[in-house]
């Protein structure tokens, strides 16, 4: 018999879906009295990172079931054709080998040793950061560099703002990095207002090298250098290139000996660990942005050999699958409880949105079941102030992930004290709730009216029963943010396998660049346009009149 093509025809999601009717009836509070070992239980960890998953809708027999699925999808064996290099991204023939780039022993890729180009790529990347920081490596006037503006986007951008930010301790303060990706003049104008041109030194990452944002803002930085440097070998001096399309950053004037590049396989979300990583580099030196590596090499491995009960990205991806799949979770929130995490949502939104936001299979078939939720989130304790409101209160069911450290970098007296007992007050106010009783006892104690009491009983109960997963880091160094990043990667790939997705494309972003190019001369021209739908023809005019 030949296995089902659908996910959703495989024996394990029936029995989820069957399932799903007892599982209407958990009572997160229950599944504790009922199991005094479930933070046990329900916890694991990886080197210096903990994840809790034990104030999740789940019991016992529906992580049996998960764990089924993920076998019956094939999660085992996807992942080590992921590790050999075999072309998984079947749209555009290419491997996923983001392994490769935090790989110490030799990663064969049809019979090539990726990882030791790499290696070389990251010795030519510690020689050109150590040169930088040491000022001997100097701009056109021979000062020392005091700013790197990495230019880029997505991909390009995200990982390494994230990661210069969330090791912001670990940079040195004669190197300030600045990170400009949107084509909003606004963005460039910004960051350049406050530099100068003589110590400032431009990192133009892009995969693709066509990308036109990024070629945008990387012209006009090369402009404003050359206004100052006066001719353009001098104004060369102040441009690296990160990418896999050498030949365009030369055409760019890039010098060759300040190009890194990366090879097709490693795609521009999954990119960070690779020379995409030169603007951190450059902010925290090398030899953390060789821990940061170490971490998420320690994710790899724990991922590569676990069992899947005991194999955090996998119950991280399947807890996903099952709220959205079975309970109808439209939304995921992730909640740094660390302010230099701020940019983490932003991250995984990628990450996540743009791996598994697909509507058909890898066979090219509409899927039956939803696929990536929306991904959103701001730090605690900002969000609590906003939006969490709705958390606890509102229609939706909407999975949370809690993410912070045992340790601060900032020793300013009992902040990470009260950070952190929000982080855990919230993900048990989410699952304890409050019942209309308790909100009256409140309320008489308070003294109000009997009739008081029973007007606002209703609006300050809270049902509870809403679901957590919390992630603890030991601290926020290299180490722990390569675990964590790691963590969402593999994540995301154990998602792709049980949806039977491919994670590594992402056409659905290709049709509105192009319609752009199509625009782009029609907003210059004088008469009015009429080539689009009325609507896109009004919006053009009402610009084109009011500019
Ligand atoms: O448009 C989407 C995208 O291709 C992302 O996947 C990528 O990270 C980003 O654009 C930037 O691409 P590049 O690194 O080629 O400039």
């Amino acid at each position: 018999m030949s296995a089902p093509s659908f996910p959703s025809q495989l024996p394990a999601w029936q029995a989820l879906r069957e399932h799903r009717r007892a599982a209407a009836d958990f009572r997160l509070q229950d599944l504790f009295a009922r199991d005094p070992g479930r933070f046990e239980n329900f916890s694991l960890r990886c080197g210096d990172l903990l994840l809790d998953f034990s104030k999740n809708l789940v019991s016992t027999e529906t992580l049996r079931l998960l764990f089924d699925l993920a076998r019956e999808a094939g999660v085992p064996g996807w992942t080590a054709r992921m590790y050999k290099g075999e072309r998984i991204n079947s749209t555009e023939n290419r491997a996923a080998l983001h392994v490769a780039l935090r790989a110490t022993g030799p990663v064969l890729f049809e019979g090539q040793d990726v990882a030791r180009e790499t290696a070389q790529t990251l010795a030519r990347m510690r020689q050109f950061c150590d040169g930088v920081r040491a000022g001997q490596i100097t701009g056109f006037s021979g000062h020392a560099f005091t700013d790197i503006v990495n230019i880029g986007i997505g991909g390009s951008d995200l990982g390494p703002a994230l990661a210069a930010e969330a090791l912001a301790p670990y940079t040195s303060p004669q190197l300030a990095a600045h990170f400009v990706s949107n084509v909003d003049g606004a963005h460039l104008a910004g960051v350049l207002s406050g530099l100068n041109p003589e110590t400032t030194l431009f990192v133009v990452a892009s995969k693709t090298f066509t990308t036109l944002e990024t070629l945008a803002n990387a012209r006009t930085a090369h402009e404003w250098l050359l206004s100052k440097a006066g001719d353009g070998k001098a104004a060369a001096r102040h441009f690296a290139a990160v990418t896999a399309n050498v030949a365009a950053a030369r055409e760019f004037g890039v010098d060759p000996a300040w190009t890194f590049e990366f090879r097709d396989w490693g795609g521009g979300r999954y990119s960070l660990w690779s020379a995409v990583g030169l603007a951190t580099a450059l902010a925290v030196g090398m030899d953390h942005f060789d821990q940061l590596r170490a971490g998420a090499r320690e994710m790899d491995e724990h991922f590569a050999t676990a069992p899947l009960e005991r194999n955090l990205p996998v119950v991280l991806g399947l807890l996903d699958v099952w709220y959205a799949d079975f309970l109808g979770a439209a939304t995921h929130a992730v909640l740094p409880y660390d302010q230099s995490l701020r940019r983490l949502p932003d991250y995984l939104q990628q990450l996540e949105m743009e791996s598994n936001g697909k509507r058909v299979t890898r066979d090219g078939a509409a899927v039956d079941y939803a696929t990536a939720p929306v991904v959103w989130g701001s730090p605690g304790t900002n969000g609590q102030h906003a939006f969490f409101q709705m958390l606890h209160q509102g229609t939706q069911l909407v999975p949370c992930d809690f993410i912070g450290c045992c340790q601060s970098h900032h020793a300013l007296g009992g902040h990470h004290e009260i950070l952190m007992s929000n982080f855990f007050a919230q993900t048990e106010a989410l699952m304890l709730g409050k019942t209309a009783e308790e909100a009256r006892a409140d309320m008489a104690a308070q003294k109000l009216s009997a009739q008081e009491i029973e007007k606002l009983a209703p609006h300050r109960a809270f049902p509870g029963n809403r679901p957590s997963t919390s992630i603890l880091l030991k601290k926020l160094d290299p180490r722990g943010l390569g675990l964590l990043l790691a963590l969402y990667e593999h994540k995301v790939f154990v998602q792709s396998i049980i949806w039977g997705i491919n994670a590594f494309d992402q056409w659905g972003v290709e049709l509105g660049k192009r319609l752009a190019d199509r625009i782009l001369p029609e907003l210059t021209t004088g008469a009015p346009i009429a080539t689009h739908d009325a609507s896109t023809n009004g919006l053009i005019n009402f610009y084109k009149a009011n500019r």
